[in-house]
């Protein structure tokens, strides 16, 4: 009973040790602080999600992009920021800083009043929930062409 005693406080006294340890190791190494990390639109955005789930329907290799919206690489961009939706009136496909009134993230989360169907057209399975709010932080970091 007493060993016990004494093994489980040295124990304790370990963990708080180690605690304290760890706790100066990061103070006294900061770090430079990146509010947002850089996202980048060719590589998380077009080449993840865009390419391999959107741009075989919306490309024009070989026919008409569906809604007249070209997502697949090099033409993406020009075709979403601040452009106005082929198929709702008054709404604008991307707005830079404004995820939630981005039409793009509307279709994607399938948004009640959307016009047509959630996108992809052709899910379930839609994108992630990791892919989706990828696309919404991509919108608020202000939608570079980066
Ligand atoms: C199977 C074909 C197909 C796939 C795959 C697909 N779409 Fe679509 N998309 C369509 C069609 C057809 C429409 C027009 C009808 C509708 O809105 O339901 C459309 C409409 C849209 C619109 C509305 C455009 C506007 O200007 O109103 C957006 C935004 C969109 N798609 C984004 C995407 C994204 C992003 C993906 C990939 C995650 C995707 N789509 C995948 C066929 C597809």
């Amino acid at each position: 009973m007493r060993v016990h005693a004494v093994s489980l406080s040295s124990t304790i006294v370990a963990v708080v040790v180690a605690s304290i340890a760890a706790g100066c190791g990061s103070s006294s190494t900061p770090t430079t602080p990146t509010p947002t990390p850089t996202l980048s639109f060719s590589q998380r955005i077009q080449t993840e999600i865009l390419t391999p789930s959107c741009a075989s329907c919306h490309t024009d290799d070989g026919r008409s992009p569906a809604a007249g919206l070209n997502l697949k690489a090099g033409s993406a961009y020009a075709a979403l920021v601040g452009v106005a939706s082929t198929g709702k009136p008054g709404a604008v496909r991307v707005i830079p800083g404004n995820p939630s009134g981005s039409y793009l993230v509307q279709k994607l989360e399938g948004a009640a009043d959307i016009v047509g169907l959630r996108m992809p057209r052709n899910g379930p399975p839609f994108l992630t929930d990791a892919q989706v709010a990828l696309v919404r932080q991509w919108i608020q970091n202000g939608a570079p062409n980066n």
